[in-house]
């Protein structure tokens, strides 16, 4: 799978974000290393504080699934491409470091592709609790 259709694949996500409260809808899209495609929205509560963003529902919709290893996410939102947060970037570290994380706007417009080791350099894993 290419980027254009993983970021297509969150474009599409985006469209069930559940965000009454922010208005701010997110998609993700997230491709393992056998091939799949794991897709997810952020999913807003009225405790504000529940809330569940795009690239953690995917992740976790993925290992909840039996799927554990990742090539790249592609994170669709906004007018301008958006970056994960921090909560997300922690979570995805935990399973691919190396992870490639495609930034693109809401419609799939453009994008440009970092690796989730610029996003959090210096991580802490499950290496480091093996010292
Ligand atoms: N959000 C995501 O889904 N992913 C991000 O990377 C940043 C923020 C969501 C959370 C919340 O529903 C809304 O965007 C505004 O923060």
């Amino acid at each position: 799978m290419d980027a254009a259709n993983l970021v297509a694949a969150a474009v599409e996500a985006r469209e069930r974000a559940y965000a009454p409260y922010s208005g701010f809808r997110v998609g993700a899209a997230l491709l393992s290393k056998g091939g799949r495609v794991f897709t997810g929205c952020n999913v807003e509560n009225a405790s504000y504080g529940l809330t569940v963003c795009a690239e953690r529902v995917a992740l976790f919709r993925a290992v909840s699934e039996g799927v554990r290893e990742f090539e790249a996410i592609a994170v669709a939102c906004g007018d301008s491409p958006c970056s994960p947060c921090g909560a997300c970037r922690q979570a995805l570290y935990e399973f691919a470091p190396d992870l490639t994380v495609i930034l693109a706007d809401g419609e799939g417009r453009r994008w440009e592709v970092v690796s989730l080791s610029d996003l959090l350099p210096q991580g802490f894993g499950p290496a480091d609790l093996e010292r």
